[in-house]
């Protein structure tokens, strides 16, 4: 697949939740695969639907040994500790910049066979998750750039 780069207008819109019901939908799977495949090839740690041009609430997540699909992920809590490190994006080619992220958090998700899920994350998980998230809103990482290293 395609990944889409700045400054395409579908990275810029906000997805729309995916309805749970269809979750275990052939398209779904195979969306899933594809995207994993995307992350894989271009060693990416997550991957959001909206980066293969899909405004959809979706993100993929390489996580220890396998990879972590997520639908309607959402974020129910955030640590007060706010960690400042390097970031980059698929979609915002050979641009690195510092951005702060809480340190750890909780999110609720539906995974790929529709099951409602909640995971707690911190470190870079942590911080991958919250990157993937601003995607499904049309953030980039860039918006929250403190420090631009070019
Ligand atoms: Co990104």
């Amino acid at each position: 697949m395609k990944i889409l780069t700045y400054p395409n207008k579908i990275l810029r819109k906000k997805s729309e939740l995916i309805k749970i019901e269809e979750i275990q939908a052939k398209k779904f799977s195979k969306l899933c695969l594809d995207m994993e495949k995307s992350m894989n090839n271009n060693k990416g740690i997550g991957l959001a639907a909206p980066q293969v041009g899909q405004n959809i609430r979706l993100i993929v997540i390489k996580h220890k040994d396998g990879c972590l699909f997520m639908f309607n992920p959402e974020i129910v809590k955030k640590s007060e500790k706010i960690i400042l490190a390097e970031e980059g994006c698929l979609s915002v080619p050979k641009v690195f910049g510092q951005v702060e992220r809480s340190f750890s958090l909780t999110c609720v998700y539906y995974n790929e066979l529709g099951e409602k899920k909640k995971v707690n994350a911190k470190g870079l998980f942590a911080r991958v998750v919250q990157h993937e998230i601003d995607h499904l809103d049309g953030v980039l990482f860039v918006d929250k750039i403190s420090r631009l290293v070019l």
